[in-house]
């Protein structure tokens, strides 16, 4: 496994960028909102179309991401587990797919629902949680692009079984 053709990864790494990127994008999206209730706009208006960009954009994106990002990293020399900001990205999207589609999906239905009958608490939430879940995927972002870190020791291959298919990923 782990080797696809250039043509096939540069398809699999655009699809990577635009479910995850598309995903930062929700977030901002529903951060916007949480910030204009607060700010006076109609939480009748505002909490509706929150849950609507929750549950048919952000929830199933978030799985989207993390099936592609899982994906990528198996089908391409980074591995999931060998390189360290690879796994970081890993655990922060799990970590994220589990409170999007467990806590906040369920408390934008709610907030929808109850409109500007929402309580004061539950509104600071609904700008808390996207602005710590954008604060992540800023972070999964970074770490994309400079990949710092290095392999994990439990994964570095002794001198004898490094293969040159490692020694061209070390280079990437
Ligand atoms: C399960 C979670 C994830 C895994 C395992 C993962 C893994 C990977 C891997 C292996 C690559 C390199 C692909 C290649 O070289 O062809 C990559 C690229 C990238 N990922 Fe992820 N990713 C995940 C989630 C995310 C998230 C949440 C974001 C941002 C919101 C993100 C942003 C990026 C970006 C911007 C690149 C392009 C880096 C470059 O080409 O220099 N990824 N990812």
């Amino acid at each position: 496994m782990r080797r696809i053709p250039p043509t096939a990864r540069k398809a699999l790494l655009t699809l990577h960028l635009v479910t995850s990127l598309g995903w930062l994008g929700a977030d901002l999206t529903l951060l916007t909102l949480g910030v204009a209730a607060q700010r006076g706009a109609d939480p009748a208006a505002v909490y509706p179309v929150a849950a609507l960009i929750g549950t048919v954009l952000f929830a199933p994106l978030s799985v989207l991401v993390w099936l592609i990002g899982v994906v990528s990293a198996l089908l391409t020399p980074w591995g999931l587990l060998r390189y360290r900001w690879v796994l970081v990205k890993l655990v922060i999207t799990t970590v994220m797919v589990g409170l999007v589609l467990f806590l906040l999906t369920p408390n934008l239905r709610h907030a929808g629902a109850l409109g500007a009958a929402l309580p004061a608490r539950d509104r600071a939430d609904l700008v808390i949680a996207p602005a710590v879940s954008t604060g992540l995927l800023i972070i999964a972002t970074v770490l994309s692009t400079y990949k710092p870190w290095g392999r994990r020791p439990a994964a570095r291959p002794t001198v004898a079984s490094r293969t040159s298919r490692d020694r061209a990923t070390t280079r990437m």
